[in-house]
């Protein structure tokens, strides 16, 4: 969400728990007016409705490109034909040894019977690493996308616009400079994803870099930071709720379901945005065409009414209720691979470790809107 957040009552501050300032919001006025973001839709129903009706709720929220988060039908569906083949099962299983190898250096490398920050030493090297060994990227380019990730956090931050347009060229630049080299490489280019992406075609036509570039973005720019946020979120949650830990330990064919279960507590996204294209009404508010919203998560995702306790860490829920990775023609594509990796990596450390502790001596800082998780969570691991 691209809004500022800064002086809006309805948008929580660095300080602040997301979780209950969204709760408390949704029981008193569940399709809130944000003078920023627009009409903040917190209620699992009507975020729901909204995922639904893309014909009414449109994607399209920018005049820049961007494929495929930023299109509407039928244009939406020819760039995510070409998205979903990249998430398909046989690449994933492809792709778990891979994982695993950079979970286990990872996690064999962290300080053991000391605080250590989570977020630093963990967390953003392995989104980084992973997603690069994904899309078959040099080496090279992990420590230019390392400092690139931090600007863009910092400008995102401080909505330093200036800042965050001057990081996207910078982004682009890199990716076209990939791209070129792999179209003078030829036949000699690498077999990986993206070479393969380079023979993509739309509309009958071959995908041009400004497309390319744009779904490479979708696909490091969000992911690196979500990612290193569901990290966070997980290590922080299992080590200070121990018997959701040794229930993992005992049983590691639940991790899965544990983690899409703690990240419907404390949401590792907070929100994405959409425009009414007619008028509609929505939660008692009535909406004019042009009207802007944002579906809210990190709200609905612990709508009482649907979950009861929102807090309350529940293995027999019905997974169709969580939107983590959201629903409707938008849902997230990566999410067989965010579940991969977040998956492996919470088999990787559990087994490699005997206990995971809150150090006692750091509190965790909470991440400031827009992002989520933590900036730095302070763990003891033996
Ligand atoms: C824990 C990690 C992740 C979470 C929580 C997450 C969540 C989401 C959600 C909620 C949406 C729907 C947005 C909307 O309706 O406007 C979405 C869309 C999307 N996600 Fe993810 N995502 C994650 C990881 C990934 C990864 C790893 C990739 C790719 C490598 C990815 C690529 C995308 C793309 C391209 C879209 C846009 C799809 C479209 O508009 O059709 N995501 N994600």
């Amino acid at each position: 969400m691209n809004a500022s957040p800064h002086s809006d009552p309805l948008v929580p501050a660095s300080s602040d728990d997301h979780e209950a300032v969204f709760d408390d919001l949704r029981r008193r006025c569940p399709v809130a007016h944000s003078e920023q973001l627009g009409l903040l839709v917190l209620r699992h129903d009507d975020v729901s409705r909204v995922l639904r009706d893309h014909e009414t709720f449109s994607n399209e929220v920018s005049t820049r490109l961007t494929v495929p988060n930023g299109m509407d039908p039928p244009v939406h569906t020819e760039y995510r034909r070409v998205n979903d083949r990249y998430f398909t099962p046989d690449l994933m299983a492809a792709f778990e040894p891979t994982c695993r190898r950079i979970a286990t250096e990872l996690v064999d490398a962290l300080p053991s019977g000391v605080a250590a920050d989570v977020m630093d030493h963990l967390a953003h090297d392995f989104a980084l690493r992973v997603q690069s060994a994904f899309l078959g990227w040099p080496a090279g380019l992990e420590e230019p996308l390392r400092a690139w990730t931090r600007k863009n956090h910092e400008a995102t931050r401080a909505r330093d616009h200036a800042a965050m347009a001057a990081v996207a060229v910078e982004f682009d630049g890199f990716i076209r400079e990939l791209l070129t080299q792999r179209r003078d490489a030829g036949k000699a280019a690498p077999d990986d994803l993206t070479t393969r992406l380079l023979r993509e075609r739309v509309w009958d036509r071959e995908m041009t870099d400004d497309e390319l570039v744009s779904l490479l973005r979708n696909w490091t720019v969000g992911e690196l930071s979500t990612i290193a946020a569901s990290v966070g979120i997980l290590a922080h949650y299992l080590a200070t709720h121990p018997a959701v830990q040794e229930l993992l330990r005992h049983d590691p064919t639940l991790i899965g379901a544990a983690n899409d279960e703690i990240l419907r507590i404390h949401a590792p996204l907070i929100a994405n945005r959409r425009v009414a294209s007619k008028p509609v009404e929505l939660g008692g508010r009535t909406l004019d065409a042009g009207d802007r919203l944002a579906v809210v998560w990190a709200s609905a995702n612990r709508d009482e009414s649907v979950f009861g306790d929102p807090d309350e860490f529940r293995l027999d829920r019905d997974p169709a209720l969580n939107l983590l990775y959201g629903a409707g023609i938008h849902v997230c594509p990566g999410a067989p691979l965010a579940r991969l990796e977040l998956r492996v990596l919470v088999e990787v450390l559990l087994a490699s470790t005997d206990t995971l502790t809150a150090s006692a001596d750091a509190e965790p800082v909470r991440a400031q809107y827009p992002g989520s998780g933590f900036d730095s969570v302070s763990l003891v691991i033996t």
